[in-house]
């Protein structure tokens, strides 16, 4: 049987251009001969905002429903109001292609920097909402710019898409050895949407006998996650809560130079899309100072999305021993990274 992928890719802005290079290097090391790897790059992001004014075109926004997934580095300039972009073209390609799976995996690698005491076992990933709760623009304001203002953000919460993401997350946690969940709402105070989270959560757990479930309120898991983060296995939480948490275990486990992220639609009616969870890094843009980690573990996670677990773990091991020895003393540039981590997936 010939095998295929089929990727769209998009630089984007700043260090995405230079963080997705590696990728791809990584990316074409690690694939076997008879996988057919066909990539087309799109052109989007701030340059293009300037030139054209577009941010993403509807006929390209179809021509991306054809691919097999999406590897994305980065969105944003300072050259661009805020919003510009984000809005109209990182969120939404999250709607249109309904990416309910945010996945963000957070994972304590050899001899990388942490700001926790002793060192814990931090091997965890959240399993945030993507397409619901206070995102979705649902809201408004009145009397707007007067000492008057009111101002609504409303925090939608369906059935359907509750049930299909604490599902999701349920088959993750099965899927792992210590097959442990654990749910992070704020279900004493935000009752309603709190109470479908929770009672979908417990209404699944049942389907799920080998997986041991836990409830934590989100100001209680922050407390965890600083003392003890090797508690959690797989998270489910709501979009906005996952946000926030992602960004604390993202800090806790050697920062955002190694924080991999999916934007994934699991029933595969849209591609999924995969980026590192750092943004364009205008500071440190052409200056190959960027560490390109986090893009070639998003492409770890594309390849898992898409069946080539074989190939996905040999990156991840890739990454854990090019960590383990890396020398401290010197810093390498984007593309030595790059070529370190293609090397160690070849051979
Ligand atoms: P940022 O993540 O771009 O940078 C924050 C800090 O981390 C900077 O000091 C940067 O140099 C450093 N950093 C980031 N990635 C790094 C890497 N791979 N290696 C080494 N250092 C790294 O966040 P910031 O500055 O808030 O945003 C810059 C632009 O990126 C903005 O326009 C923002 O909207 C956009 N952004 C886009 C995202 C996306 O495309 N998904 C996510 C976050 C921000
Ligand atoms: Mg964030």
């Amino acid at each position: 049987m010939s095998r295929s992928i089929d990727l769209a890719v998009i630089p984007g802005d700043g260090i995405g251009q230079e963080v997705v290079a590696q990728g791809l290097k990584v990316l074409n090391a690690v694939l076997p001969q008879d996988v057919k790897l066909e990539t087309k790059e799109y052109d989007l992001g701030a340059q293009r905002w300037h030139r054209t004014g577009d941010t993403l075109p509807d006929a390209e926004l179809e021509a991306l429903k054809n691919h097999d997934a999406i590897l994305l580095g980065a969105i944003g300039d300072p050259s661009v109001p805020s919003g510009v972009l984000e809005r109209g073209l990182l969120l939404k390609l999250r709607f249109a292609f309904d990416h309910f799976i945010n996945l963000r995996p957070s994972k304590l690698f050899p001899n990388t920097a942490t700001p926790l005491a002793g060192r814990p076992d931090i091997d965890f990933v959240v399993v945030r909402e993507g397409t619901e709760g206070p995102y979705t623009g649902n809201g408004g304001s009145l009397r707007t710019g007067t000492p008057a203002e009111v101002a609504t953000e409303v925090s939608v919460n369906t059935a359907y898409g509750v049930e299909r993401v604490v599902r999701d997350a349920f088959e993750r946690a099965a899927a792992r050895p210590r097959k442990k969940l654990t749910l992070v709402h704020k279900n004493n105070v935000l009752v309603y949407a709190g109470h479908l989270w929770k009672n979908t959560f417990d209404r699944i757990a049942a389907e799920y006998p080998q997986v041991s479930t836990d409830y934590l309120h989100v100001d209680a898991a922050t407390i965890f996650f600083v003392t003890q983060p090797e508690r959690f296995d797989v998270i489910v939480t709501d979009n906005l809560f996952g946000d926030i948490l992602t960004d604390l275990a993202a800090a806790v486990t050697g920062g955002i130079g190694l924080a991999a992220s999916g934007n994934i639609n699991p029933t595969g009616a849209f591609p999924s899309m995969f980026e590192p969870v750092h943004g364009s890094a205008p500071d440190i843009a052409g200056q190959g100072k960027a560490d390109p980690t986090a893009t070639i573990l998003s492409v770890a996670l594309l390849l898992r999305h898409l069946g080539y677990d074989t190939e996905a773990a040999r990156i991840e091991d890739a990454v854990s021993a090019d960590l383990a020895e890396r020398d401290g003393g010197t810093a390498r540039t984007t593309d030595e990274i790059g070529d370190a981590l293609a090397v160690r997936v070849a051979s």
